[in-house]
């Protein structure tokens, strides 16, 4: 495995993270797939060793600061270098604003924003003294608009857009990349591990008629969502390319709805978002 770059993808167990680390290792990098319930791995592990590509499958939970630091320690014990950091672990929780609770808010945030930060932070001394690397960050087309019902969730992303903006411009002196990559809807586990909050479950909430219609309207649109081999070849031509971009677009929705967005006026795209939800 000497000479060969590494690669570390947190979230791997299924959907965008599981076809990265595949994509990465059939690519030649020594692949650290990592997730945080070691007994989701057989999908993964199957496809490693039908292949035979270079996969290492390790434990690793974004939201608990000694498994990161303990995960990333002693892959770079193992492998001496970190090529690439893949930040894809996440999920969305849902319910209108006023029925989340902060805690619910805090959980939210603890995967998708603060769990990327323990990552990037833990990878950074090794990239500045290799003077290389790329961070790339799983953002969301929701990290450049919000939507009803997913206030958190859009936030979070909205987070993740603003630290890896402000990130480039300090990691760059280093020879160190930051990558944002905003999927559309793409077919994987994530409706099914999307958490509702408790309150939007109670028949009394304010929001119950608006909540019920907008997850008919999920449904729906899932129904039509991509593969996630799609975002992992994104990832693979953002890392490749020789003009980088900070942000990629991932999925034929994403880039329809970005295009029409940046010929509107805010009040324009809201009227218009409204009319799609009738
Ligand atoms: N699917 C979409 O339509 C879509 C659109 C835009 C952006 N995204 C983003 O894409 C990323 C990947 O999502 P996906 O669509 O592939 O959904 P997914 O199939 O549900 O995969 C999410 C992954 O994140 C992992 N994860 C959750 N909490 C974690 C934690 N605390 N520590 C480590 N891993 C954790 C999950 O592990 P477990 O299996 O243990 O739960 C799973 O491996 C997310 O950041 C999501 O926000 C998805």
């Amino acid at each position: 495995m000497e000479g060969r770059k590494v690669a570390i993808i947190t979230g791997s167990s299924s959907g965008i993270g599981l076809q990265t680390s595949v994509l990465l290792a059939r690519s030649g990098y020594l692949t650290y797939a990592t997730m945080r319930d070691l007994r989701k791995s057989s999908p993964l592990k199957e496809i490693a060793i039908k292949e035979k590509i270079p996969i290492e499958i390790c434990q690793l939970d974004v939201t608990d600061e000694n498994s990161v630091s303990n995960g990333i320690q002693s892959i770079i014990r193992k492998a001496g270098r970190v090529d690439i950091l893949v930040n894809n672990a996440g999920y969305g929780l849902t319910g209108a604003f006023e029925d989340l609770s902060i805690e619910e808010i805090k959980l939210q945030y603890e995967t998708n924003f603060f769990g990327l930060i323990r990552t990037s932070q833990a990878v950074l001394p090794i990239m500045r003294a290799q003077k290389s690397g790329i961070i790339i960050n799983i953002s969301s087309g929701l990290g450049r608009f919000g939507i009803a019902t997913n206030s958190a969730y859009a936030s979070s992303k909205f987070a993740v857009e603003g630290l890896t903006e402000s990130m480039s411009y300090e990691l760059e002196q280093f020879g160190i990349r930051t990558i944002i990559i905003e999927p559309g809807i793409i077919k994987t586990n994530f409706i099914n591990s999307s958490k509702l909050a408790v309150k939007a479950k109670d028949s009394n909430s304010p929001y119950r008629n608006f909540m019920q219609n907008s997850e008919k309207g999920t449904i729906k649109l899932n129904e039509s969502g991509q593969d996630p081999e799609l975002v992992a070849k994104i990832i693979m031509k953002a890392i490749e390319d020789t003009n980088p971009k900070l942000r990629y677009l991932a999925g034929k929705d994403v880039e329809q709805i970005m295009e029409i967005k940046n010929k509107l006026s805010d009040e324009d795209f809201h009227s218009m978002l409204n009319k799609m939800g009738d």
